[in-house]
């Protein structure tokens, strides 16, 4: 299935940039080029310094550019929930420092004239049913006492189909959308240059922290510091023991009438979701996010997006689905992201746990990061210091940092018996085997050619589960997704899948 998001399908095309082919010093390197990545390289570039963005993929084609396009200054898991685990003063500095993220990205689009629609908008939770109206009132008060401008309003106040169920909702003024990818390429134009070198398609192999040398397949980049910028951290560290991983979904359809009014809207009842319009050309679609589930889940399949459809359908007057994607969220167990040094490092700086917020969490870490480095104060350096992961024991297997590839499992090749076993695979399906004591993992492709993978992922060795609706291997510990020939696709391994 495609799942080129609706973001990489309408964004302005950009030209490939190079592959990293030698060996450079420079003053940081940043690995992962979404909205941390560049953030922070902007950051560093006004602070004087020179920076190397290194990106496995596309800029932007992560995360990033797999995202809803809201930014907020409230939270996905609710700030009355923040506040309740960590007190209001945590849930007001996080808002503050949010308020604040929004406000760079606002004054970047118009310094730089980004051409990406940002606008500022409204943000709506809504109570689907009575039995969530308690949790409108529990944010509402946490929202007013974070100094947010909110409000409750009803059905008839809110600027969404009727449709769509509504018992209260909740208001909160000011907050923002864009077009994710737009505003990352063409920032990227204009901060790429010879004090900010950029390379593309460039996957790291190995970070030595103690040497500052990041290792991709054909150079290296030397450098005072490292910033881990790629959603989580790659290689093996103690802050993925603190990271719950969520997999969400998204949709998008032309919409002929009944268009929400321009917002953030996200619908709790039996299910979650989170809807918005978004126009291309004066064509209006909606976009609508949800069916999340634990990553790695067993037996994920296309009905995570059929499910998306039926909801939508049932509400709005929309034509054929055109874009279907999905992200991932890592989640910190302690309610706040861990942006900063790294525990125990040298030099090398991280940035996750920004759940289903990542935008301006991102953008938030490329401030607190950039500020870091350049040993300039920051209000709320403390409230993300990851020194709070060394406060624990280390769980197995987070003995040490390590950011090297580990050896990947080796599984015999598939001998004709047990492809004779396999005749029965139909193509575009999937099978767990085991062949002399190695978990394997079989994708018949399309066209009928099998293809056989280690069935142990090559971050810390856990069991892979199919995805069918994205036809990838995924993790269910920390996120790690392989594709059917075993290449990965995002996560904290760094190596590919062993070919049986
Ligand atoms: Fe850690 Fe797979 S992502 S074991």
């Amino acid at each position: 299935m495609d799942t080129t998001s609706l973001w990489q399908g309408t964004a302005a095309r950009t030209a490939c940039l190079p592959t990293l082919q030698t060996d450079i010093v420079i003053d940081v390197a940043i690995v992962g080029g979404g909205i941390t990545g560049l953030t922070t390289a902007m950051r560093l570039l006004e602070g004087g310094m020179r920076v190397a963005i290194v990106e496995a993929g596309r800029v932007g084609g992560g995360s990033s550019g797999h995202s809803t396009g809201n930014l907020y200054a409230t939270l996905d898991g609710g700030l009355h929930a923040l506040a309740r685990m960590r007190g209001g003063d945590t849930a007001r500095a996080v808002v503050a420092g949010r308020n604040a993220a929004i406000d760079l990205i606002e004054a970047t689009v118009a310094r730089h004239g980004l051409a990406c629609g940002f606008r500022r908008v409204p943000w709506h939770l809504i109570a689907a049913d009575a039995s969530h109206v308690g949790i409108i009132e529990a944010e509402h008060a946490a929202a007013v006492d974070a100094g947010l401008p909110a409000s409750l309003v009803d059905g008839a106040g809110i600027g969404l189909n009727p449709a769509v169920e509504l018992e209260q909702a909740l208001r909160i003024h000011g907050q923002a959308q864009f077009q994710p990818l737009d505003y990352l390429r063409q920032l990227l134009l204009r901060i790429a240059g010879a004090d900010c070198l950029v390379f593309e398609n460039t996957r790291v192999l190995a970070v030595d922290d103690a040497a500052g040398v990041v290792r991709t397949e054909q150079g290296s980049v030397t450098a005072r510091h490292i910033v881990l910028a790629t959603h989580t951290p790659v290689g093996i560290h103690l802050v993925q023991s603190q990271l719950e991983v969520v997999r969400e979904y998204a949709i998008a359809a032309p919409l002929h009438d009944s268009v929400p009014e321009p917002g953030v809207y996200w619908s709790l009842g039996r299910d979650r979701y989170s809807l918005r319009s978004f126009t291309e050309h004066g064509r209006p679609c909606l976009v609508v996010v949800g069916s999340a589930h634990p990553a790695g889940a067993e037996a994920v399949g296309e009905e995570r997006f059929r499910h998306l459809d039926e909801y939508a359908r049932d509400r709005f007057p929309i034509g054929p689905v055109e874009y279907r994607w999905s992200a991932q969220r890592y989640r910190s167990k302690d309610g706040l992201p861990f942006i900063g040094r790294n525990v125990d490092a040298a030099r090398a700086w991280i940035a996750t746990g920004f759940s289903g917020d990542g935008l301006v969490y991102g953008t938030l870490a490329g401030m607190l990061v950039a500020d870091g480095i350049l040993e300039r104060a920051n209000p709320w350096h403390a409230l993300y210091d990851p020194a709070r992961l060394a406060a624990g024991k280390r769980p197995d297997g987070f003995e040490r940092e390590r950011t090297e590839p580990a050896e990947p499992d080796s599984p015999p090749p598939l001998d004709a018996p047990r492809q004779a076993a396999l005749a029965d695979l139909p193509p575009c399906r999937s099978r767990k085997l085991e062949v002399d004591g190695h978990p394997v993992a079989v994708y018949r492709r399309e066209d009928g050619v099998l293809l056989a993978v280690a069935g142990k992922c090559t971050h810390m060795g856990c069991d892979l589960n199919w995805n069918d609706a994205e036809t990838s291997w995924d993790c269910p510990c920390h996120g790690s997704r392989f594709g059917p020939d075993g290449r990965v696709l995002e996560g904290p391994a760094l190596v590919p899948l062993g070919r049986a």
